[in-house]
């Protein structure tokens, strides 16, 4: 199970708060898998991308829905979160369009909390994947962040990112990214977001082959 692309956070029902991100890396890395051979369920916000070839893809909106498709698609061997899940929704219910007569002052938006699908997944108390893998976009101390945000999700490898504006990653076609797993961290090499997903995937394959050798 892969999610990928961002999530769209409705303010009413013609607005809505989003960011970045494309959806371009967790769809190369559904393509990648599926082409290994695995069975891929791609649960993915809103995006311009063609769904990979061989691979089911379920389509949301907001974080809540992802959480739910994701929970549906259980079990799966192994979950890679690479969706950029917004962390809040605006709170209360806009049943119709806030209008600027009304109000006469813009308005204020108050925020809640989105539930953690990584973490949710990482943590699931009878269907956890076997491999759970997050990433961490992160702008500053890009390892000592994603380290602690491994430890804080409990999943089991985060592929940190730097989408600081200087490497322009979010939105584009190249990542600069760093596997951080029990064993430590190791730096790969930038290449593009498709580089980047067949790496990860047959890494992936040689981490179920071994699993499977071992049991
Ligand atoms: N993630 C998720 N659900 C959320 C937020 C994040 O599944 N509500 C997942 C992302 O898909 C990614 C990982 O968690 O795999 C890290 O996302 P990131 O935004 O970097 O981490 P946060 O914990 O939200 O921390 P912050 O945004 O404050 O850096
Ligand atoms: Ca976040």
């Amino acid at each position: 199970m892969v999610t990928a692309g961002p999530t769209h956070e409705p303010i009413d029902p013609v607005r809505y708060i989003a960011n970045r991100s494309s959806g371009k890396q967790g769809y190369a890395i559904a393509g990648a898998l599926a082409a290994l051979g695995a069975r891929v369920t791609l649960v993915s916000g809103p995006t311009h991308l063609p769904t990979p070839k061989d691979v089911d893809r379920v389509d949301v909106e907001q974080a809540v829905d992802m959480l739910a498709a994701v929970e549906k698609a259980l079990p799966a061997d192994i979950a890679i979160c690479v969706a950029a899940v917004a962390d809040w929704h605006v709170a209360g219910q806009n049943g119709q369009k806030i209008k600027k007569e009304a109000s006469g002052a813009p308005p204020s938006l108050r925020f809640a909390e989105n539930p953690d699908i990584l973490a949710t997944l990482s943590q699931h108390p009878t269907q956890r994947p076997a491999l759970v893998v997050g990433f961490a976009a992160e702008t500053e101390h890009v390892l000592d962040h994603a380290t602690r945000k491994r430890q804080r999700k409990g999943c089991d490898w985060i592929i940190a990112n730097d989408v600081s504006h200087q490497t322009g990653v979010m939105g584009g076609d190249d990542n600069l990214v760093t596997l951080i797993s029990a064993d430590g961290a190791e730096q790969w090499a930038k290449a593009d977001k498709h580089a980047v997903a067949r790496q990860l995937a047959t890494r992936i394959a040689d981490w179920f082959d071994h699993r499977r050798k071992d049991s």
